[in-house]
């Protein structure tokens, strides 16, 4: 048995699998974010392993037998938080989350040394770690003093799995200090931030084992002692892990929290000015672009909040026909945006509302907005050298049929369902936990899913989609005025 260990934004979830890849149980436990100002998400690494300890029980009593058969665990995380330790590896202020903006000031100064966009291959985004450290440094100095060292949120469970400071390429991508070709830290980079090589976890692939559990917690679990726990991923590399997105023109499309276009890479394909991120991938000699937008099913949990109406009710009420953009636009910048503005300050906006635009004319202004941004990030893509014939869709909102056909209208490619089944970012962990404990040849475990569906772009709107599309793009010059 094996199981992954996805420490997401909001929860996090534990799943089992066996040698033959079949799920046998999960169990999740739920962790809360905090906003004490305008722009800050924190959460306390504390939660992290008081939610995983509680999972885990939640498992082991649905499943006792197979959990203690555990062989190998596979961890997989939201990235970029910044988890500062002091000695003794306490905890010396909460973590600050991908989707903090406080540091976009710091963000901005890094990003204006050419050194970072060259040896990290990115922009600096002020959700990455990097800027974070320097935010620290600013403001918070008497913790910045006592930093020993700083680990990425699904590292820190590792810490208190394993008692290990290791870290894989996938998610150290995403810090800013990564040398993303050559996978290793770079010493100029974090030199710039008044750091060394010394803060920073040693670094293995994804595919690697990282780690064996302590002896302290296999008693306490149950588990044999010995058990392997992979280098895994940051949550995108390890969702691609389980949809077998590794090899080059495999793409998914991520209707999460945030949303994400993600390609498998079999070269490192950098292209910092479109705001595409080039990250490592978990598998040795791989690496991935994608596109992130920051509020993609957040924007529909937004338009539920302020209209009462669940989410998926919103959406039933379009019914299954794709319809004509209706003249009412919608920017899903709630939280600001990465690919393509870069733009921590910019927030969303409606536009051209009419007396006739109700509620469903809102809810599909706000889907036909994220499938525009979802365009956005492939033109990204395409200007780094990457040209998609197909996506998957993955994540909560994919349920939405209406949705995946406003993408694929909007994208102008196919988008496929994946035949029942859980292939998150939890099961792309275990799939992880599997190679390492069993030494297996990646490439023969990270295979994608049988195909349920494929939903076609509708052509006969396509130029009504485009027209669209022109409104959205001229729009954010012009809201980004009135900013
Ligand atoms: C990726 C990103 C998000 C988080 C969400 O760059 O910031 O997708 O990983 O968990």
């Amino acid at each position: 048995m094996y199981l992954g260990i996805d420490l997401g934004t909001s929860g996090v979830k534990l799943l089992l699998i066996d040698r033959d890849q079949r799920v046998i149980g999960s169990a999740s436990a739920s962790i809360e974010v905090s906003r004490p100002n305008p722009g800050w998400s924190e959460q306390d690494p504390a939660d992290w392993i008081e939610a995983t300890g509680a999972a885990f029980a939640a498992l082991k009593k649905k499943h006792p037998k197979e959990t203690a058969a555990v062989k190998g665990i596979g961890l997989s995380g939201h990235m970029h938080g910044a988890t500062i330790l002091g000695d003794g590896d306490v905890v010396l202020r909460p973590c600050i989350l991908w989707n903090d903006t406080r540091s976009f000031r710091e963000a901005a100064e890094l990003d204006a040394d050419p050194r970072f966009r060259k040896i990290t291959g990115n922009i600096v985004f002020p959700g990455f770690t990097a800027p974070k450290l320097v935010w620290v440094r600013n403001n918070e100095p008497e913790v910045f003093d006592k930093v020993r060292k700083v680990l990425l949120p699904k590292d820190y469970l590792r810490l208190w799995l394993t008692g290990e400071h290791l870290s894989e390429m996938s998610d150290s991508a995403g810090t800013s200090w990564l040398d993303t070709g050559a996978r290793k830290w770079s010493a100029p980079l974090l030199e710039a931030t008044h750091l060394d090589e010394k803060h920073m976890p040693s670094l293995v692939e994804g595919t690697e084992h990282a780690g064996t559990l302590r002896a302290e917690l296999a008693e306490r679990w149950g588990l044999p002692s010995g058990v392997v726990v992979a280098g895994g991923a940051g949550d995108n590399a390890a969702s691609a892990c389980g949809m077998g997105t590794v090899r080059a023109g495999q793409a998914f499309v991520s209707l999460g929290t945030s949303g994400v276009l993600f390609a498998a890479n079999d070269s490192y394909l950098p292209n910092p000015e479109s705001a595409v991120h080039a990250f490592c991938h978990a598998l040795p000699n791989a690496w991935h672009q994608m596109g992130v937008i920051l509020s993609a099913t957040d924007s529909l949990n937004w338009l539920s909040s302020i209209t009462g109406r669940g989410a998926a009710d919103l959406t039933t009420d379009l019914g299954e026909g794709l319809r004509k953009p209706t003249g009412v636009t919608f920017l899903p910048y709630l939280s600001g945006e990465r690919t393509p503005h870069n733009d921590a300050a910019i927030r969303g906006s409606f536009t051209g509302l009419a007396h006739e635009s109700d509620v469903a004319v809102l809810t599909q202004a706000v889907l036909e907005g994220v499938a525009f941004a979802f365009r956005d990030s492939l033109q990204a893509l395409q200007a780094a050298g990457t040209e998609l014939k197909r996506v998957t869709a993955v994540g909560g909102g994919s349920r939405s049929h209406y949705w995946l056909k406003a993408i694929a209208t909007a994208l102008k490619i196919p988008v496929e369902i994946p035949a029942d089944g859980d292939f998150g970012a939890a099961f792309g962990a275990a799939r992880l936990g599997l190679i390492a404990a069993e030494k297996a040849d990646p490439h023969h475990v990270l295979t994608p899913p049988v195909t349920a569906e494929t939903i076609e772009p509708v052509e006969k709107l396509t130029a009504a989609y485009d027209e669209a599309y022109a409104r959205y793009r001229a729009l954010y010059p012009a809201i980004r005025g009135t900013m």
